[in-house]
């Protein structure tokens, strides 16, 4: 138990496949909210506390990152998600606020999980230790093919690829086709939006699936 007593706080997670614009969406709906005078707290994942941070460098900018077996990744994803949980998450929704996580545990089950071939059920458990009973009561997947994902990493000039982004077409292809099986098994959790289209009309979608929890 993470979260100790009732609370008002919620909790959003944004997942997708690399370019998905899941990072701009985020900062629209802030915008939006803080607005409406809401109190929110954006964290972004790996990463987001002081731990985090390190372990991400060693994930994700590691040179020698290739040599990082599978099972080392899922470990230190959950480390530093353990972190962000305990230090930033769990206060945040005792105090009521609306909390939107760049990423959250189903990054793990499907890039560590289906991405990376491990076994389903030690996943699932790992994810469930890191994250204790702080379980997202929103996860938007912003959905896009693989080439027009890959396609606006490529023009972000300021973004070198980094050991995650090198992997081929057909590992992000596995990625996307996983986000939309594990959201069509737990529609009650999940919305996808079809993150094609304009920036506008993508939060448009987003909204709508966003104001019931918040008005
Ligand atoms: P980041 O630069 O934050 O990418 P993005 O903007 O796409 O979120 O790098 C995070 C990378 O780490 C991304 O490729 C997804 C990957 N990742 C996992 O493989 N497992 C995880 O549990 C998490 C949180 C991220």
């Amino acid at each position: 138990m993470v979260l100790k007593s009732k609370h008002t706080g919620k909790l959003i997670s944004f997942e997708g496949s690399e370019g998905s614009g899941k990072t701009s969406q985020i900062a629209r709906l802030v915008e939006r909210l803080q607005k409406m005078k809401r109190d929110v707290v954006t964290v972004r994942e790996p990463g987001g506390t002081e731990i985090g941070e390190q372990i991400r460098n060693i994930i994700v900018h590691n040179s020698k990152g290739d040599e990082m077996c599978p099972e080392t990744e899922l470990l230190l994803f959950a480390a530093a998600r353990a972190q962000l949980v305990r230090e930033i998450i769990a206060p945040a929704l005792m105090r009521g606020a609306i909390v939107l996580s760049d990423r959250y545990l189903d990054s793990s089950t499907v890039y560590q999980g289906i991405g990376r071939n491990l076994a389903a059920d030690p996943v699932a458990q790992i994810n469930r230790f890191a994250v204790g009973n702080v379980m997202p009561n929103l996860t938007i997947v912003i959905d896009v093919p693989t080439e027009v994902g890959l396609a606006r990493i490529r023009q972000r000039a300021s973004d070198l690829p980094d050991r995650m982004e090198r992997e081929n077409i057909d590992f992000y292809d596995k990625i996307r086709e996983g986000y939309l099986v594990l959201a069509k098994g737990l529609p009650e959790r999940f919305f996808v939006v079809d993150g094609k289209a304009d920036a506008a009309s993508t939060e448009k979608r987003v909204w709508e699936a966003v104001k019931p929890l918040v008005s």
